[in-house]
């Protein structure tokens, strides 16, 4: 069989069952599993493929048929140019989540966008920055910041032992191990962090924590609701118990320069915002590409 007749297989296969952009996701497939670029494929459509090949590729795509995502069968994910591992212990980085790690660094004084038009606050300049990442999943947060920030010291927290291994394991991946110190905790607990965090308090905190009401999730799509940790994912009865939680504990972790930033889902800023208020945090919002409010940056108001 050759790479043009898998491929065309393949796509049918995944389209039959509903996998959007089929020959897309059959050509990402091919590539990834032949280590050859998507160029390369084209440029040899007429190259034959030996019965292992094609039937190692054709399991993958049996696979992704049953709407595993990409990133749990590959291993890997992108996010802010760098490549994370991926496992089912934890979320895979979503590209609304590059907005909350941009606005986090435009704050600390890195990148241009259009944070500044949502009057994103900058820190005052200091030697090191101290910062915090609650609910950080594979990592993606804390470490792309570390990683484009040398002068950050950041904790980052998790509730999930499994999630804060593989994080652990990017960490040292991207050299930021040393910058970066992980920790179990559970945000909605009552023990107080300082424990962990040896009482300093936090120039940026960042979050982006469950936010899906527990009763949406039998709704969503079969590869996020089928595949990724339920752990990740809920809320609580209105998708917002994390927020509560998070701005409490900021009313006592961030320093009273410090900024707030997190991810939220599509209708949930406003109350955010008002639930950041009663903590005495102001806040502004950012969009994402669809236009919808998905960022929330607060600052202490004093
Ligand atoms: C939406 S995921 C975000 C992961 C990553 N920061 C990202 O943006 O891709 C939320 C993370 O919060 C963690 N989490 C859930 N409940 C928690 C809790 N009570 N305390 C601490 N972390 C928790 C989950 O294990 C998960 O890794």
């Amino acid at each position: 069989m050759t790479i043009q007749q898998i491929l065309r297989d393949a796509g049918s296969y995944l389209k039959e069952r509903n996998i959007e952009d089929p020959s897309r996701e059959a050509g990402l497939l091919l590539s990834w599993y032949l280590k050859k670029d998507l160029g390369y494929l084209y440029g040899h459509m007429d190259m034959e493929l030996d019965e292992n090949a094609i039937s190692g590729f054709m399991s993958l795509i049996e696979r992704r048929g049953r709407h595993e995502p990409y990133g749990y069968i590959t291993g890997q994910c992108e996010f802010m140019s760098l490549t994370f591992e991926v496992n089912p212990a934890v979320l895979i980085p979503r590209a609304d989540t590059e907005i909350l790690a941009e606005a986090a660094l435009f704050a600390l004084g890195k990148f241009t966008l259009s944070a500044s038009e949502a009057q994103i606050p900058v820190l005052p300049k200091k030697e090191t920055y101290r910062g915090l990442d609650m609910g950080t999943g594979s990592g993606c947060l804390a470490i792309s910041i570390a990683k484009y920030m040398p002068s950050i010291i950041m904790d980052a927290v998790d509730i999930s032992e499994e999630a804060l291994n593989t994080a652990r394991r990017n960490a040292i991946r991207h050299k930021v191990i040393n910058r970066v110190n992980f920790f179990r905790y559970d945000i909605l607990s009552d023990s107080f962090i300082s424990r962990y965090t040896e009482g300093n308090k936090y120039d940026i905190i960042v979050s982006n924590p469950p936010y899906i009401p527990d009763g949406d999730i039998p709704t969503l799509m079969p590869s996020v609701k089928d595949y990724e940790p339920y752990n990740a994912l809920a809320g609580g009865e209105d998708g917002l118990i994390f927020y509560r939680a998070i701005a409490k504990l900021s009313e006592k972790l961030l320093a009273d320069d410090g900024i707030l930033a997190v991810e939220c889902g599509f209708d949930q800023a406003e109350n955010i915002r008002d639930i950041f208020a009663r903590e005495k945090l102001k806040s502004v919002f950012l969009k994402d590409f669809s236009g919808i409010n998905r960022v929330i940056v607060a600052i202490k108001q004093v």
